[in-house]
């Protein structure tokens, strides 16, 4: 038996939430590695709806959780979202779940600068507004504060002192007040009673659930095309999404990580700015947006739809390192008498295989198309390929063959049940 890392492999909102809380059925811990309430899971349980951004989906289950050290952490918005969760019979306490030492604190100041940033840029990314890249950005330049950082008050008005230091300027230079030291103090004294309970650490806690041979099962956020490094830059989250990710955000070896399973939409999504090849802006664009229910679980915003683009799945398959994929949202195309699929683009007149690295040049791809039967029959719901039309499963093989990855899950309504094991990636590696 493996672990297993559970990536998006493509600009995420690929149905992870429902396939990692399946398998979290089957690991005894689930770990979150990077981003931070900029996520959006959807888990959906007989009549009830959990949505999180923060806590790893393991909770829904009692699983013990854990948020690594690659995580941003708004604490306040930790508290509420536990808080929410209670209030629908989850109770999450310090016995459940984790809070890395060593990950980094996202507090008001970002959320701000966040803001501010976007509404002055004339070429904006569209973010969550979270404070996720500020933070990220306070931590590669060694001022962020940390989880760990809420357990010594004598050394805290230090580091805050540190942090104001950089971002008043920038304050000042988009004209808004200054943050005050004294008040930040104030508020993250009177915060730490409530989330010191939780810290513990990440690596110490995998290490010892390793040596006594429990699964372990990590939860990515995002996805590999929202990656810094490979992603569509600049519109991209600010944390690396591969699965190299998961080693580095929780403290395991790379060969810990276990089989990597690439969640992957039956078709494509994107929310917020930047390329997208295959992005329908006509009905049909609307028809997949309206039967896939494409509106953002954290924004609200609603997501741009287009074909399936199995140029960029191949890729992300091969820079996520994905060893098998989740097909996700099968049944938003029963009824559609034909489907597309990007095999290839076409730039300057010449074929290319891959997404180019330049934001224009990505913009400039014209996606080249095969055109696939549909079927009339719903796959809503199916369990077993004996219940998919033919004309279904072909689309499945076809999308196997052009992005060279296969199928170990089929995922065909929100509902946990309704998901076929074609191979069990607890097993597969
Ligand atoms: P940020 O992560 O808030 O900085 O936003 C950067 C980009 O990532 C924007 O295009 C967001 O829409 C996108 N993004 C962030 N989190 C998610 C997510 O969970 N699903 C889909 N897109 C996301």
């Amino acid at each position: 038996m493996s672990n297993v890392t559970v990536i998006g492999a493509q600009w995420g909102d690929e149905g992870k939430g429902k396939i990692i809380d399946w398998l979290s059925n089957r690991a005894e811990i689930v770990v979150r590695f990077q981003g931070g309430n900029n996520a959006g899971h959807t888990i959906v349980v007989g009549d009830k709806t959990y949505k999180l951004s923060l806590l790893p989906s393991g909770v829904v289950q009692g699983k013990r959780s854990i948020i690594g050290n690659g995580v941003v952490v708004d604490p306040w918005s930790l508290l509420e979202e536990i808080a929410k969760v209670g209030a629908a019979g989850l109770s999450v306490t310090p016995e459940l779940l984790v809070l890395a030492e060593n990950a980094c604190l996202v507090l008001p100041l970002h959320r701000e600068l966040d803001a501010m940033r976007e509404d002055a840029a004339a070429q904006k990314i569209g973010t969550t507004k979270r404070g996720i890249g500020p933070t990220y950005e306070d931590k590669v330049g060694r001022r962020a504060l940390r989880a760990i950082d809420l357990k010594d008050p004598i050394s805290l008005p230090g580091k805050i002192e540190k942090l104001l230091a950089h971002h008043n300027v920038l304050r000042r230079g988009f004209g808004h007040p200054e943050v005050d030291a004294v008040g930040l103090l104030k508020s993250l004294t009177e915060l730490a009673p409530k989330i010191v309970p939780f810290i513990g650490s990440s690596w110490r806690e995998l290490h010892a659930a390793k040596l006594a041979g429990k699964r372990v099962l990590f939860e990515g956020a995002q996805a590999v095309l929202l990656d810094i490094d490979h992603g569509t830059y600049p519109f991209v989250t600010s944390s690396n999404t591969v699965a190299g990710q998961a080693a580095a955000g929780s403290g395991v070896s790379p060969r810990d990580i276990g089989t990597v399973l690439g969640i992957v939409k039956s078709y494509t999504t994107r929310v917020g700015e930047g390329p997208f090849p295959t992005e329908l802006k006509d009905a049909i664009g609307e028809k997949l947006g309206q039967r896939g229910h494409e509106f953002g679980t954290v924004t609200g915003r609603k997501r741009r739809c287009g074909w399936f683009d199995a140029v960029l799945v191949r890729q992300t398959c091969i820079t996520g390192g994905v060893d098998g994929i989740c097909l996700t949202k099968l049944d938003v195309l029963d009824g559609f008498d034909e489907l597309k699929v990007c095999t290839h683009y076409m730039l300057d007149g010449e074929r290319l295989d891959y997404l180019p690295a330049d934001a224009n040049a990505q913009g400039q791809a014209t996606p080249v198309y095969e055109t696939l039967q549909g079927w009339s029959e719903t796959t809503a719901g199916a369990r077993s390929w004996a219940e998919l039309p033919a004309n279904a499963i072909k689309y499945v093989r076809r999308v196997e063959e052009l992005i060279g990855s296969q199928v170990l899950l089929l995922s065909t309504s929100p509902d946990r049940d309704d998901t076929i094991m074609v191979r069990d990636p607890f097993v597969v590696l």
